[in-house]
């Protein structure tokens, strides 16, 4: 099969920025396969924690990264059988992530697994590097943003949500160090490339950033009506 028939977009961005909830709202909207790219960084890192592996054994994590035994069925993700859904939503996974993700062996180990999830009628993937390196055909790429300010509130609103304390202060910090260790790293860096379309979401709502993604989408298929094969 060419998987570069199959239209994929991809939404790269920082961590925090409201780019998972939007790619899953386009992906409904347009009936596309979704694939959170973070989750399965996050998965390798509860492996890891799981079985104290030492976070510098790097052909220790390939091998975890290769062998993961993931599913993911309706809203649920399984590691192993059991359900980790909010197990790996923990701060803690998602800097161990980060640290684990700097890794060119991980990275790569995680490569085809995510091309995998390129299947008829189309993928909405979110990342650091969807666009830049797993899809670098896909058609329509996005970079999507918001201040390190606002993205501290958001992620603050949503762990209060779901009855976890925070303070906006650590936040705000983990945010900021995450960015900086994501974008200085030297491979897969988190940046903006130059064929991507920059989303600032600083004073957008869900809804907005929702329709201006579509409506990138809705001008490139209006160009090649062909791309998707629904
Ligand atoms: O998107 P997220 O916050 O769930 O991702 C967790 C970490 O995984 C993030 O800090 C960096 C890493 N990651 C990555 O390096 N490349 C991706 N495509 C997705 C995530």
């Amino acid at each position: 099969m060419d998987t570069y028939k199959i239209p994929v977009i991809t939404i790269d961005g920082p961590s925090a920025s409201g780019k998972g909830t939007v790619a899953q709202l386009v992906a409904k909207k347009l009936g596309f396969h979704y694939l959170d790219s973070g989750s399965l960084y996050r998965l390798v890192a509860l492996k890891t924690m799981q079985t104290h592996t030492d976070i510098h054994n790097t052909e220790q994590l390939a091998e975890i990264a290769r062998n993961l035994d993931v599913v993911f069925k309706n809203e649920d993700i399984y590691l192993d059988g059991s359900i980790v859904t909010d197990a790996i939503r923990a701060e803690q996974c998602g800097s161990l992530a980060s640290q684990l993700a700097a890794h060119p062996q991980v990275r790569e180990a995680l490569t085809e697994r995510q091309r995998a999830f390129c299947q008829p009628p189309g993928l909405v993937t979110d990342g650091r590097d969807m666009g830049s390196v797993i899809f670098p055909e896909a058609i329509l790429k996005i970079f999507l943003t918001a201040s390190a300010e606002v993205r501290a509130q958001r992620r603050y609103k949503q762990l209060i949500e779901k009855g976890i304390d925070a303070n906006i202060a650590d936040l705000l910090q983990d945010i900021q160090k995450r960015d900086e260790r994501d974008s200085n790293r030297s491979i897969a860096p988190l940046r903006q490339d130059a064929d991507a379309k920059l989303l600032d979401t600083t004073s957008l709502t869900i809804s907005q950033a929702q329709d201006a993604v579509l409506s990138w989408y809705n001008e490139i298929h209006a160009i090649n009506p062909r791309l998707n094969m629904k």
